[in-house]
């Protein structure tokens, strides 16, 4: 092909682009188009299964609407996050730069999290955390176009804390890896555990998602505490069980952890999970019409059990429906979209959660043992419970 033929060519094609622009612009608005949703989540790694869950309850609450959003139809962009930080900025300009999302869905891992939350903080589109508890992103560094649907990191070790000192635990050791969301559910514990006298013997860690336990079991053994207190999540919090009860820890130091310990990972565990005890804002045995009806569901979707990565990322496609249902599914009517959102009352699988000023579900923290491969409630540890939002400004 000669030089000329490609420049009439090419000339030929920006002619056309820009006459297809035109017509676009001038016989339909931009949000006749399809709502460009961004999914950044984990697909491979300890928290594969987590996210997998989050995507499958986030397609179940858009599918209840016929799949649309507002009205528009929905196309998805996908990006496995790895659960790996150091990628965390450049997997979101990916959506954010070259697939132009509207909206960006996730994460599960903390570190992750602080990646997205600079790109929305920066571009200013719409953040929605359907799981990672970091606290900065609903507290110093909050922000009107993010929203989290999940908890704080601390929200449901505040309520823990509590239930094991009550429990006559007097001197426990703290375990969990070693980043941004075991150091804060760490931080919840402590607060409400030494406020009702307990003592923390040690804090122990590892770096995530190191499952090298062996070590950290010995040390433990030695120490002889009432009770072990921890956070893990995914593969290796069934490794974790798993290693305990081998350890032959298990019915001897009760194992207490923020319920993710039991979260997707019951089969996994097996034996090895029973008689562990934990706090969070769901269970599978919620013996309301609610969650019956959203399990039952979802299984028949599915074909496997949702866990607590499934109920939110339902609701955040619950909260969502809100946001978009006001703006007639234009996300760029900002004003009235993040209203919508803040006062959204969220109808959840989990019992009915309101939004705080920082935008951070108030909700019941429940108490929960495992029994038969399921996560029994045994009542409410902690009503309605807010994080604290320390430092969030919302202009
Ligand atoms: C987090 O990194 O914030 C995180 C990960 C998995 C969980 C909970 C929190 O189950």
């Amino acid at each position: 092909m000669t030089s000329t033929r490609r420049q009439v060519l090419s000339q030929g094609a920006a002619i056309v682009s820009v006459a297809s622009t035109g017509f676009l612009a001038s016989t339909a608005s931009a949000q006749a188009g399809k709502l460009r949703v961004g999914l950044m989540l984990p697909y491979t790694g300890t928290f594969a299964q987590l996210g997998v869950a989050i995507e499958n309850g986030f397609r179940m609450a858009l599918n209840e609407q016929g799949g649309k959003l507002g009205g528009r139809e929905v196309e998805f962009f996908k990006v496995d996050d790895e659960s790996e930080p150091a990628k965390g900025i450049e997997n979101a300009n990916k959506l954010v730069q070259r697939d132009k999302v509207d909206v960006i869905v996730g994460t599960v891992h903390s570190g992750v999290q602080m990646g997205i939350h600079k790109v929305a903080r920066d571009s200013g589109v719409l953040s929605l955390i359907p799981n990672a508890g970091v606290h900065a992103a609903t507290r110093g560094l909050c922000a009107l176009n993010v929203f989290r649907t999940s908890f704080t990191n601390s929200q449901p070790t505040k309520a823990l804390g509590k239930v094991v000192a009550q429990k006559g635990h007097k001197r426990v050791v703290w375990i969990s890896w070693k980043y941004a969301a075991g150091d804060e559910a760490f931080e919840g514990f402590k607060e409400s555990y030494l406020a009702a006298g307990g003592t923390i013997v040690k804090e122990l860690g590892l770096p995530f998602p190191n499952v090298e336990f062996q070590a950290l079991l010995t040390e433990i053994a030695a120490l002889k505490p009432d009770a072990v207190a921890c956070f893990f999540a995914g593969g290796g919090a069934a490794k974790f069980m798993k290693d305990y009860a081998a350890a032959g820890l298990q019915g001897k130091i009760p194992l207490y952890g923020s319920g993710f310990l039991t979260e997707g990972v019951l089969d996994a565990a097996g034996p090895a999970a029973n008689g562990v005890t934990t706090t969070l804002h769901y269970s599978d045995s919620l013996d309301t019409p609610r969650n019956k009806a959203f399990r039952l569901a979802y299984a028949k979707q599915y074909k496997m059990q949702p866990d607590v990565y499934a109920v939110q990322g339902y609701d955040t496609g619950l909260l969502l429906i809100q946001g978009a249902n006001a703006v007639k599914g234009d996300l760029t009517n900002k004003a009235p979209l993040y209203k919508a959102m803040q006062d959204a009352a969220i109808d959840s699988p989990r019992g009915k959660w309101t939004m705080s000023a920082a935008h951070n579900p108030v909700q019941d923290i429940y108490l929960r043992v495992v029994k038969d491969k399921e996560n029994k409630v045994l009542g409410i540890a902690a009503k309605a419970l807010s994080d604290s939002g320390t430092g969030c400004k919302l202009a």
